[in-house]
């Protein structure tokens, strides 16, 4: 009878100990979960104010701008109606100004969903992305591509194209470049992704080593795309001499299987 009740005492205890651990357990998941969302929701919250500065800098400057250039318009029609060709030159200043205006938004819409990725994959999503740089932007823009024009796996194009968005958004901020030019090649089963601007450079070195207090994502973000896709990720650059963002993907796993090819 005691016999009995120390060992369900025993049972007990035990039970008890592995309760204890899986409460445990659970907490530790809990405050994982708690520390993912608050990585999400400070991404979320620096992708917010990227895009107020953006919508700051280009469209609502320009708005203001157009606003003035009709206010103008409109000052000549009053006072000095006969100048039909001062009225001409302001409308065509407004024109211009509102078209800039129209491709900066659309270029900002692109860069949120570019519904063209899923449709048709890479290459024409390249393509129509670098028409909108070219309307958008004063720095000339090409585009290269060699022997590829497949599909991959919708995961993997938009990774590869993000990492082209990453680099020519550097491009566009920090280059000061006049010319911007993007690659895309195949060559021994791997497909080659190059960026290059003809800007002032920087010391990769030296953003790599204080890159932790400089409180940016972008090239991590970069590396952690190329290692998702199991490929290589580098960046030549130095100042006064341009820079070269490169990411190599391998079109086909070493175990023969495909890995960025689309399945099905
Ligand atoms: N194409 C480029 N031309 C000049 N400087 C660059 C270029 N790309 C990156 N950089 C430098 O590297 C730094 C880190 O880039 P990134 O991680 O994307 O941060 P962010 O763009 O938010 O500043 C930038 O602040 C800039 O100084
Ligand atoms: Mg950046």
């Amino acid at each position: 009878m005691n016999e009995r009740k120390e060992r369900s005492i025993e049972e007990l205890l035990f039970e008890n100990e592995t309760l204890k651990a899986e409460n445990e357990a659970a907490r530790e998941r809990i405050a994982a979960l708690h520390a993912e969302r608050d990585r999400i929701a400070s991404r979320e919250e620096k992708m917010r104010r990227r895009l107020a500065r953006e919508l700051h800098d280009g469209p609502a400057q320009l708005l203001s701008a157009i606003v003035m250039s009709a206010q103008f318009a409109k000052q000549i029609l009053t006072r000095t109606p006969e100048k039909l060709d001062k009225l001409t030159t302001e409308l065509e200043e407004l024109e211009l100004l509102a078209t800039k205006a129209f491709h900066h938004v659309h270029t900002m819409l692109f860069n949120l969903r570019p519904v063209t990725l899923a449709t048709h994959g890479l290459v024409p999503t390249l393509e129509s992305y670098v028409e909108r740089l070219r309307l958008a932007d004063d720095f000339a823009v090409s585009l290269k591509i060699k022997d590829f024009s497949e599909r991959l796996d919708v995961k993997a194009e938009v990774a590869i194209f993000s990492v082209v968005q990453e680099a020519v958004g550097n491009a566009r901020k920090h280059a000061h470049a006049s010319h911007l030019e993007l690659g895309m090649a195949k060559q021994d089963g791997n497909l080659i992704v190059t960026i290059r601007d003809d800007g002032q450079g920087f010391d990769v070195a030296r953003v790599d080593r204080s890159y932790d207090q400089c409180g940016s994502l972008g090239l991590l973000k970069m590396r952690e795309r190329a290692e998702m896709l199991n490929g290589e990720f580098s960046i030549e650059s130095a100042i006064g001499q341009g820079t070269l963002v490169k990411l190599i993907v391998p079109l086909q796993a070493s175990d023969g299987t495909d890995s960025g090819k689309m399945e099905g």
